[in-house]
């Protein structure tokens, strides 16, 4: 059974380094397990979803709220899904801060994009929308 869950949370170090190294480790980890997904960072916040089969999709995120670099992580979205909406991406890359706020305005109440105003449906339209506007980028 496939799911996908979305998450948002505050960047603990926002350096390029810091978000490749994630990046190449959830890549790593995520075609081990099947998961795909995207990673959307900017403006001090992580905004995540991955899918794959759900005992992957609850272990992995099982990790990724253990991890010291970002924190209060707030659960958005998770449901069953019929066919996944990433399958491009092992964890894909957005820059929010390379968004048109018009684009970011949508979603939110007001810009900047917070974690905590984020709605779970809103935040599955924005990703959604980001893969078919083709802002989801490799690497
Ligand atoms: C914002 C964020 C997103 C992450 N996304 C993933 C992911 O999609 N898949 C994954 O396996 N690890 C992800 N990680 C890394 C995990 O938290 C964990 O560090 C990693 O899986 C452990 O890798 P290791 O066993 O090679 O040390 C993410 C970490 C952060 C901070």
């Amino acid at each position: 059974m496939l799911v996908q869950l979305i998450y948002a949370s505050v960047v603990a170090d926002s350096s390029a380094a810091a978000v490749d190294t994630i990046l190449a480790q959830g890549r790593r980890h995520n075609e081990e397990r099947g998961i795909t997904g995207v990673l959307c960072h900017g403006y001090g916040v992580f905004l995540q979803a991955i899918e794959g089969e759900r005992a992957a999709v609850n272990q992995t995120y099982a990790q990724v709220l253990r991890d010291a670099r970002h924190r209060d992580a707030q659960l958005l979205y998770f449901g069953e899904i019929c066919e996944r909406n990433f399958s491009n991406w092992w964890l894909g890359q957005v820059r929010l801060e390379k968004l048109s706020p018009p684009f970011v305005l949508k979603y939110v109440e007001r810009l900047p994009l917070t974690p905590g105003q984020l709605c779970g449906t809103s935040a599955r339209a924005m990703v959604l929308d980001l893969v078919a506007t083709a802002a989801v980028a490799h690497r």
